[in-house]
């Protein structure tokens, strides 16, 4: 049916209706940038609770929640797992950020020589943020390898061939980490050494601990430096409902694929 010119005013008129923002990406949320975020323009801040999250997808309610990685917290973990004799030079494997968010830890990655970075995020709008930073972050020449973001489920993610390091910030609960295990052994074929583990916040460590193809190499406190956590302080206090505290470290452990 044609518009009517009365009906293309009205249209024109109307006051453009405002995007919503997931909760807890605004203001009126307690939203406070990160430093990280000032510092390089890019968009990582925020704190979104797991039952935000939902995308209707069956793996959804395992989400715990979004919350980008301590930059000191993340250089922490890479100082520790080169310490653990990696199989082959970093410039041979490929840095996985499982649950990737809007790719925070992927724009640290980038700052090694790894062979290539990749993030799996299974929330669309945080994958698609994620994607502009990487842009954003390849425009400044700051990555020194290629950077990719994928819209996916981890428990139905395969593998890159080759050496692997494969990197999570507590992102889900037990019964995901265990597929996306359970997909790994079945459709790879890993040398002993391919696979390393990284595991900030490890709050499933257990289903890492009683697997029986992975070795523990590290297990302990990362601290954040005093920098981040008077800015994740400042973060969560402000959050409305106080359901997150506020730590000066991470519990970590880091693992290796033995087969
Ligand atoms: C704590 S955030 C970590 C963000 C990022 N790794 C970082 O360090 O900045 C966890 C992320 O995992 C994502 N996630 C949860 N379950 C997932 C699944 N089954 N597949 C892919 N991503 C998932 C969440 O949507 C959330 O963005």
């Amino acid at each position: 049916m044609p518009i009517t010119d009365v009906e293309q005013n009205k249209q024109h008129s109307e006051p453009r209706r405002k995007k919503r923002l997931l909760k807890g990406l605004a203001a009126k949320d307690g939203l406070v940038r990160h430093p990280f975020d000032l510092e390089f323009g890019v968009r990582t801040s925020g704190l979104i609770a797991g039952r935000h999250l939902a995308v209707g997808h069956k793996n959804d309610h395992h989400a715990t929640a979004y919350y980008a990685i301590a930059p000191s917290v993340f250089r922490g973990m890479i100082v520790r797992w080169r310490r653990c004799r990696p199989l082959a030079p970093i410039d041979e494997f490929t840095f996985i950020d499982l649950g990737a968010g809007m790719g925070r830890a992927l724009l640290l990655a980038a700052e090694y020589p790894f062979r290539a970075v990749l993030g799996v995020e299974l929330h669309p709008t945080l994958a698609r943020i994620a994607r502009r930073n990487l842009a954003l972050w390849r425009a400044a020449g700051r990555a020194r390898t290629p950077m990719r973001m994928i819209c996916a489920d981890v428990a139905a993610f395969t593998l890159p061939p080759g050496p692997c390091v494969a990197f999570l910030f507590n992102p889900f609960g037990a019964p995901v980490l265990r597929r996306m295990l359970r997909n790994w052994a079945r459709s790879h074929v890993f040398h002993p050494g391919q696979l390393d583990i990284l595991y900030v916040n490890n709050e499933q460590e257990s289903v890492l601990e009683q697997h029986p193809d992975l070795t523990p190499l590290f297990k302990g406190q990362v601290r954040r430096s005093p920098a981040d956590t008077l800015a994740d302080r400042k973060i969560l206090t402000s959050q409305p409902d106080g359901e997150y505290a506020a730590m000066a470290w991470e519990d970590c452990s880091i693992y290796r694929w033995v087969g």
